[in-house]
């Protein structure tokens, strides 16, 4: 079965065919982190004018790169929410429209619940039930994965996101969005002697990041005119707090509920100081995607909508996004 889905829930436009939940014959995705980049973030507005833009060009793109048509499809999928109502928008009236015009069958599927099917698209095949942590620029979210389609939310952030925390602590540094990458060029080969306060929360799975970002911005402040060098250690005492949570919380959920693996997601792990920490401290095998389809991509979202078709799941003329799509 060939699947082809697009993906426009932020600011990638993605499209993706992708042949039975797991061989990718294409995966593009033209983003516009440099178009945002002079804003410091992501102007809604821009975004969803963007995705009008791009679509039709990636789509062609992905359809040629797979060497396949239109008709040589079973199926579309779309990603429905979370995500910007505009962006979002764009993606499901195109798909539609795609669906209508070739009598293709189409699936909505939820934006958090691809980003942990891209975990399929391994050589390794995920093992259930598995602790998932998806970490991305609007979610934290601990889930437990008890079969396809079973999920169960766990716990998620109090406050700021993960990447959302990455993303202001870079700009408190001075360093370019998007700030999880930057803050990750800025560790490379750092060990440093600052330190800053962890949020434990330990009577639940919950996180909470914008402690330690007031924390980062008073240590900011508090020094004065500084250097690169004194920067980059800021920096890697920032990434260090947000790891070492991460890592610790969701090993010690996945060992009390016996999950035979736990599962990353989303662009914050696709942060190295996160995998090696995961990997070097998790006696339970710890799956996590390449950085390309860990951050926002449409092969993701043609696996979860192959399992999604394999229970008779689709969708009709009434798919519409929903901007606060929840998971578990
Ligand atoms: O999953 P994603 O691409 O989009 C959302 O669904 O939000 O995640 C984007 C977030 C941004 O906040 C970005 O700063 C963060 O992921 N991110 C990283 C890294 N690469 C992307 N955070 C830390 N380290 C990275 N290498
Ligand atoms: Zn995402």
């Amino acid at each position: 079965m060939h699947i082809l889905a697009i993906e426009t829930s932020c600011d990638e436009t993605a499209a993706a065919v992708v042949e039975d939940g797991k061989t990718i014959r294409s995966n593009i995705i033209a983003s516009q982190v440099e178009i945002h980049a002079r804003y410091g973030g992501i102007v809604p507005e821009v975004a969803s004018r963007q995705h009008m833009l791009t679509i039709v060009p990636v789509m062609e793109q992905a359809l040629r790169e797979a060497n396949m048509n239109l008709g040589e499809m079973d199926a579309l999928a779309v990603t429905r929410g979370p995500g910007l109502a505009g962006s979002l928008i764009v993606g499901v009236n195109f798909a539609k429209a795609l669906a209508l015009t070739n009598h293709l069958p189409i699936t909505g599927i939820n934006h958090l619940e691809g980003h942990i099917y891209a975990n399929w698209l391994g050589t390794t095949k995920p093992e259930l039930p598995c602790l998932c942590l998806i970490v991305s620029g609007g979610h934290s979210d601990m889930i437990l994965m008890e079969d396809h389609g079973k999920f169960r939310k766990l716990g998620n952030t109090r406050d700021d996101a993960a990447g959302e925390a990455f993303d202001k602590g870079a700009r408190i540094l001075g360093l370019p969005y998007p700030g999880g990458p930057s803050i990750q060029k800025a560790t490379h080969g750092v060990a440093t002697s600052l330190t800053l306060p962890r949020a434990w929360l330990k009577e639940s799975d919950d996180f909470s990041f914008s402690g330690v970002k007031t924390a980062l911005l008073h240590l900011v402040e508090g020094k004065g005119p500084v250097d690169y060098t004194w920067i980059k250690e800021a920096a890697a005492a920032f990434q260090d707090a947000i790891v070492e949570v991460l890592v610790t919380k969701t090993i010690q959920a996945a060992i009390r509920l016996n999950v035979k693996q736990i599962l990353l997601a989303g662009g914050v792990a696709s942060n190295s100081a996160l995998r090696a920490r995961f990997l070097a401290d998790s006696s339970i095998p710890v799956l996590i995607p390449p950085p390309v389809l860990c951050t926002d991509n449409a092969a993701m979202i043609a696996c979860c909508a192959y399992y999604h078709r394999a229970t008779g799941d689709g969708n009709g003329d009434d798919l519409d996004v929903i901007p606060g799509l929840a998971l578990g």
